[in-house]
């Protein structure tokens, strides 16, 4: 049997409130024209993230039941510890409220009270990581192979590091170097995967120089499926097997269980260096909480343990992959342009090419985002100049690319939800020199894609 369905049958449903094209118009104009300023109940098919968004399994909302809410030695804490020990072999596990809290210890401990000067290679940075290292004057430097920063580049690893130009960062500045990271996958660039020859490659010259390779896992079990799919040598391999595989060339973990956990909260730091664990979890204390639940409650900590063990089922993989190419093929074949291969997560829009009529500092990825949302109802998130144009001197540049991200829920969207997000791009992509650009009308001082305000240009 050649199709693949959703393995599972639904329990619990939310209603979506449907809306026409005329209320989202008013909609978005009162939300001026940012879609996060929306009220999510105003969306149809909300793409936004897959970040806490993925609907947990029966097995999953009883283990709630069963956390435990002690403030020390709860055995919700051995029973998540256990569980992330069982794939990832590190001796300490340091629970966070969620990733980028594990990034901001992680970056304490090694900025270790003067983070100028220092640097820290990874494929590709995720924002908030970034952010972190950049907090701390740490120069975080995005290493990724050319082929990732193309598009159309059919590259079945495109999310791997640059060996050679890693092992001449560390030929050159090892003494500034505290560790190397690797993103699985590479969300900033299409949520792209790592191959394990990639990470064997990494690691090895982390051991030449003597230092820790740390993993960002947020997406590790889409990694290891490209890999059991793509690398040769992988095909029988269980991917149980292959993320163990993955996390022993490793010396440490930061996880957002947001993502690959199924669950709606949390997060860990996980660590096999002593020193390091100690200063991670005295950090911990002050700013997440105590060590046996930091920022999360026990029933935070049974979910995930639960998650851990679903989301390694090659039934879910196989779908969750299959999905989101779906898409991503069949807008390919109409002519849409998007990011190939298709991502682990997402299905990237290259909005420059698509529409073309409209310069960069006109934000073409914003503009496809706010047709797709009076169209269909559909919520994406613009990743291009109106996210990084303005500059910290003010001045504004366009950004490399502008893309649209659709990124899918784990398990929540079915196969006709699917089929209706390339209908709606159908109906748009023979009008899309109607889509008019955009303006901002105010900005924050920083981060302006979340709150700024934008209106529509006069029609071209
Ligand atoms: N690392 C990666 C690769 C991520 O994609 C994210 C979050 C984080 C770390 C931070 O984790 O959100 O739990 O604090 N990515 C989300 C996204 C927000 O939409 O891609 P967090």
């Amino acid at each position: 049997m050649k199709t693949i369905i959703e393995p599972f049958r639904i329990k619990t449903v939310e209603p979506i409130k449907m809306t026409t094209v005329k209320e989202r118009r008013r909609l978005i104009r009162e939300a001026h024209y940012n879609l996060f300023s929306l009220e999510s109940e105003d969306v149809i098919i909300d793409l936004l993230t897959d970040s806490g968004t993925g609907a947990m399994s029966t097995n999953q909302w009883s283990a709630l039941m069963k956390g435990d809410e002690s403030y020390a030695g709860s055995p919700s804490y051995y029973r998540f510890e256990n569980a992330i020990r069982d794939l990832m072999p590190f001796k300490h596990v340091i629970p966070t409220h969620q990733g980028r809290a594990a990034e901001h210890i992680l970056t304490f401990v090694v900025a270790d009270g003067h983070g100028k000067g220092k640097i820290v290679p990874n494929n590709t940075h995720f924002d908030t990581t970034r952010a972190n290292f950049e907090d701390a004057e740490i120069d975080a430097r995005d290493l990724v192979i050319s082929e990732g920063l193309d598009p159309s580049n059919e590259h079945p690893f495109k999310g791997n590091m640059d060996l050679e130009k890693l092992e001449e960062l560390l030929a050159s500045e090892a003494d500034n170097i505290p560790m190397v990271e690797i993103t699985i996958t590479n969300n900033a660039i299409g949520g792209q995967p790592v191959s394990m020859a990639n990470i064997r490659g990494t690691k090895a010259i982390c051991d030449k120089y003597g230092k820790p390779l740390i993993i960002d896992s947020a997406r590790f079990a889409e990694n290891a499926y490209f890999i059991k799919l793509r690398e040769p040598g992988y095909h029988d391999k269980a991917v149980k097997e292959i993320v163990r595989e993955m996390f022993s060339h490793a010396d440490g973990m930061t996880m957002s269980a947001k993502k690959d956990t199924f669950a709606n909260m949390g997060g860990w730091l996980a660590l096999n260096n002593d020193e390091w664990a100690e200063k991670a979890r005295t950090r911990l204390i002050m700013t997440e909480g105590f060590p046996t639940y930091g920022g999360l409650s026990g029933r935070d900590m049974e979910c995930i343990a639960t998650g851990l063990e679903e989301i390694i089922h090659e039934d879910y993989l196989q779908y969750r992959i299959r999905s989101v190419q779906y898409i991503n093929e069949r807008l390919d074949a109409m002519g849409v342009p998007v990011m190939k291969p298709a991502g682990g997560h997402a299905i990237f829009v290259d909005a420059k090419r698509m529409l073309s009529h409209i310069e960069p500092l006109q934000y073409p990825a914003q503009a496809l985002a706010v047709a797709l949302y009076i169209h269909g109802g559909i919520r994406g998130v613009e990743i291009g100049s109106f996210m990084f144009g303005r500059q910290p001197d003010g001045s504004e540049k366009p950004a490399a690319m502008e893309l649209v991200r659709l990124a899918m829920p784990r398990r929540v969207y079915t196969q006709a939800q699917a089929d209706y997000i390339v209908e709606v791009f159908q109906e748009l992509k023979n009008n899309t020199s109607k889509i008019p650009g955009l303006e901002v009308i105010w900005e924050p001082s920083s981060l302006r894609h979340f709150t700024a305000r934008l209106r529509p240009l006069a029609k071209a």
